[in-house]
């Protein structure tokens, strides 16, 4: 067993301190050192489940069962596209497709030279203005592929 470099470990202390005072504080946590860390490290597990006293297994448990976890540090940019039902009617699956063939990633994929990650989400909260997708952790709407590109450029410059 490995053990997460001491800035990760302090990382991890520190948040779990700040919300040690919840009745069940693991998902609030992981999306906190997910949030800080851009992925939850395979290291980190045992260290949390010693902090919250859970087992390494249930820690484990759910980090695996939400697809909302990062396994691996993400791209420089991130893109997800959100794939529920009132996207789909705008044309997400054809969105999906063709960012595909243009990022040349595909979905649930990083791009080898680590420039894309490219994502699924199901429903932004931006419904009635699909396609969406969260570019960078902002939220946008009427997407096309030339839309979507633009906007990573402009984030990128
Ligand atoms: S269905 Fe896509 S944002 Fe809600």
């Amino acid at each position: 067993m490995t053990h997460p470099t001491p800035p990760l470990a302090q990382l991890v202390r520190s948040v779990v301190d700040a919300h040690r005072h919840l009745r069940a504080p693991l998902l609030v946590v992981l999306q906190a050192i997910q949030d800080r860390a851009g992925y939850i490290d395979e290291e980190v597990i045992p260290l949390l489940a010693t902090e919250l006293n859970l087992s390494r297994a249930d820690v484990h448990g759910v980090v695996t069962f939400y697809r909302d976890f990062r396994r691996e540090p993400p791209g420089r940019t991130t893109i997800r596209v959100c794939r529920a039902e009132a996207c789909q009617s705008v044309g997400a699956e054809q969105l999906v497709a063709a960012l595909e063939r243009a990022l040349g990633v595909k979905v649930g994929q990083t791009a080898d030279d680590g420039s894309t990650t490219f994502d699924q989400v199901f429903c932004l909260g931006n419904c009635a203005l699909g396609p969406s997708a969260q570019i960078n952790g902002q939220v946008h709407g009427r997407l096309d592929t030339d839309r979507v590109l633009a906007i990573v450029q402009a984030q990128a410059s």
